[in-house]
């Protein structure tokens, strides 16, 4: 049976490109590019907003019920509205990334941004991102691929973006902060970060941008042919 959407899972660490790299791919092959990070972030920010300890995973858990998540489309591009009030830009600050990871981490939080990402893919051909999508969010997806590169190579890149964003940040400080956030991401006890047995393994560390979206394209074309 030929399958009504075709789910692309991308999975890898942070920094190895998978946003941008996805949301091109997405761009050129006509499929809706979901970026679950996003959603993570938004419950860390909500808990950042409202003093809540990080490292309190029953305090963490216990705002789920006041916070409202929706992922909507805007000219194509995904907006994710925290209790109605768009916070696409405000997530994306560096501050966030250490809370998203911690919240990440915690049991009923994963449960509670499921269906919201497992909807997404019934109801569109996606490419989504994230951590845990090949291996339990979207475990039957059509492609799945393990987006990495060196640590090194990672922490340069994301550097280089927080440079050119006029950010006053230290190389040593990004690679410290990336393999810490990578080590979280994989040795939480709920969905760590790890290849699905199917996934392809992309390595972009040679590739540029260019090379690593036609890697991506080429791997999702030679498994839905
Ligand atoms: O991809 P990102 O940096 O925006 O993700 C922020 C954090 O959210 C990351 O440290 C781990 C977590 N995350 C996750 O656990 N599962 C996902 N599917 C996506 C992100």
């Amino acid at each position: 049976m030929v399958p009504k959407h075709i789910a692309v899972a991308i999975d890898g660490p942070v920094g190895a490109g998978k946003s941008s790299i996805a949301r091109a791919a997405a761009a050129r092959l006509g499929y809706i590019y979901c970026d679950t990070g996003a959603l993570y972030r938004s419950v860390g920010l909500y808990c950042r907003r409202n003093g809540v300890d990080l490292k309190n995973a029953d305090e963490i858990a216990a705002q789920l019920g006041k916070i409202k998540l929706e992922i909507r489309l805007v000219d194509g591009t995904q907006h994710v509205f925290l209790n109605d009030e768009d916070v696409s830009e405000e997530i994306r600050l560096p501050e966030i990334s250490m809370a998203a990871s911690a919240v990440s981490a915690v049991p009923a939080v994963r449960a509670a941004l499921l269906d919201l990402q497992r909807n997404v893919a019934a109801n569109n051909s996606a490419i989504m991102d994230g951590r845990d999508i090949g291996t339990v969010v979207l475990p039957n997806a059509e492609v799945k691929i393990f987006l990495t590169a060196s640590p090194e190579i990672r922490a340069k890149r994301r550097y280089d973006e927080l440079v050119a964003k006029g950010k006053d940040v230290k190389f040593d400080d990004v690679l410290r902060e990336l393999n810490e956030r990578d080590y979280a991401d994989m040795h939480r006890e709920t969905a760590p970060l790890k290849q699905a047995d199917d996934a392809v393994l992309a390595d972009t560390s040679e590739l540029d941008f260019e090379q690593s979206v036609d890697l991506v394209c080429r791997i999702i074309n030679d498994k839905i042919k």
